[in-house]
């Protein structure tokens, strides 16, 4: 299996809990490494643009206001088969349906304030990862 990476964020519900370490701690667990990772407060422009894809579904504007509440953590999370499996440790969208033992079974408080985000394709991974990170930030 190929080396692979995917694009993360921890969400601001994550970090006004204090959160980014047991959930960081889940994804190394699971074979992740992170090899880029930078606190920021998204601005509406930036959380427009990243979530543009789903920009005529009725929660855009919910999703966006979330995700501007507060700081978030990007990241670069390498590894075998690495969005798949992050994809996994993460758990369903919506935490009333997430398995024993992910993220959101673990963390998410509601189906909008879920905790994490994860790249769904590599293809995607890598133009969420440029978005955020410069290639001289990450650092396999
Ligand atoms: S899709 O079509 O499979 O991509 O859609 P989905 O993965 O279910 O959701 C895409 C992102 O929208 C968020 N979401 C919501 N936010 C607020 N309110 C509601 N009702 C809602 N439903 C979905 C969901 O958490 C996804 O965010 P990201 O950051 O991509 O994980």
């Amino acid at each position: 299996m190929a080396i692979e990476r995917t694009f993360s964020i921890l969400k601001p519900d994550a970090t006004r809990r204090n959160l980014t370490g047991k959930i960081n701690a889940v994804f190394e667990d699971a074979g992740l490494r992170i090899v880029a990772q930078k606190r920021i407060q998204m601005s509406r422009a930036q959380a427009e643009a990243f979530y543009g894809v789903h920009r005529e579904r009725g929660f855009f504007n919910d999703l966006v206001s979330f995700m501007i509440s507060g700081p978030v953590v990007v990241q670069v999370l390498e590894g075998e088969n690495a969005v798949a499996r992050h994809r996994e440790v993460m758990g369903a969208t919506n935490p009333a349906n997430a398995a024993e033992g992910t993220v959101r079974k673990m963390f998410a408080e509601s189906i909008e304030a879920n905790s994490v985000h994860g790249s769904d394709s590599p293809e995607n991974a890598a133009i969420e990862i440029a978005y955020f990170f410069a290639g001289t930030e990450i650092v396999g």
